[in-house]
């Protein structure tokens, strides 16, 4: 096992695909924080529960993860988190109802929300120590592999999904990659932002990140935005990382770590991004996913127009 993995470190293809595998398996959902901007909707659920139009926003993300051909989603966890544990396990009473009922639609819905070659892990992080601190509890699981990190609230719309044209530039660079997008100078201090050099189209080599700056010391307005493909000695540096902005562990900060030691990508990706963690941002989404919705998108077109 430990000369199998120091193979594959020193070979050209680092981490490959050579056996038609998916080079990314595992993808790591920080789903513990409280979502107290939603409240008091979240007081008695998860934020990643909240729907757009009729799927939570947490199985958006499991969607993207499994386009991108991961197999094992990994959600770390807090209270008041069981209904995404439920979301994604087996109904037997409601299965059985619906079937009793001939409602083989709905059912099919519900027993398709993950296919069963897909494994769902949790981890409980026991305090809110931060995003960096969110991501080193996963380490257990994703050991010595490359791994995807997705945040459910912020909800991109892409063809292909974000996480697959990611897992598509990882294949091709075999480094560490963030999704960015632009971003208005007087929002950085939302946002992880980076400093980079232009490397091929869409692709960035990062020089420098650091989380949530004022807009007068921003090095860019390149934003990190809730995608990240990190090669595991990003634990190395989380285990290490002291708290930061907020007083938090921040995973900008590990990664600034890593950056000193590898080469670190950012990827300007094609899609469309919702901050499902905003209310306007999560307004949008409802509106953008009403109109393309099947059922929906007609009368709800006519609606909009009639106001
Ligand atoms: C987190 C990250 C930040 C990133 C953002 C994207 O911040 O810490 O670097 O730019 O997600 O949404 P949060 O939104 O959790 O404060």
């Amino acid at each position: 096992m430990e000369l199998q993995y120091w193979m594959k470190r020193i070979s050209l293809n680092y981490w490959s695909d050579e056996n038609n595998m998916s080079i990314i398996t595992k993808a790591v959902f920080p789903v513990a924080g409280m979502g107290s901007r939603f409240l008091p909707a979240t007081k008695a659920t998860a934020k990643e529960m909240l729907p757009i139009v009729d799927k939570p926003l947490i199985q958006y993300a499991v969607e993207e993860a499994i386009e991108a051909g991961v197999t094992d989603m990994v959600f770390i966890t807090g209270r008041h988190k069981r209904a995404i544990e439920d979301h994604f396990d087996k109904a037997y009473e409601l299965e059985a109802e619906l079937a009793a009922n001939g409602k083989d639609e709905l059912l099919r819905i519900v027993q398709s929300v993950v296919p069963k070659s897909v494994n769902c892990i949790y981890i409980r992080q026991s305090e809110p120590l931060g995003l960096g601190h969110a991501v080193l509890c996963a380490k257990p699981v994703v050991q010595d592999e490359p791994f995807a990190v997705l945040l459910a609230d912020d909800l991109i719309d892409g063809q292909p999904s974000v996480m697959k044209q990611m897992v598509d530039v990882f294949a091709q660079y075999q480094s560490s990659i963030l999704g960015v997008q632009e971003v208005p100078r007087a929002n950085t201090r939302q946002y992880g932002i980076v400093s980079s050099t232009n490397l091929d189209t869409n692709i960035e080599r990062v020089h420098g990140i650091v989380e949530k700056p004022k807009p007068d010391v921003a090095p860019s307005t390149l934003a990190v935005v809730g995608r990240y493909i990190l090669t595991p000695r990003i634990f190395d540096h989380l285990e290490n990382v002291r708290p930061g902005a907020g007083g938090e562990i921040q995973l900008t900060d590990g990664i600034a770590a890593l950056l000193e030691e590898e080469r670190l990508l950012a990827y300007r990706f094609n899609g469309t991004r919702y901050d499902c963690g905003s209310k306007l941002g999560y307004l949008k989404a409802q509106v953008a996913y009403g109109l393309k919705h099947k059922e929906l998108s007609a009368d709800f077109a006519d609606y909009l127009k009639s106001l």
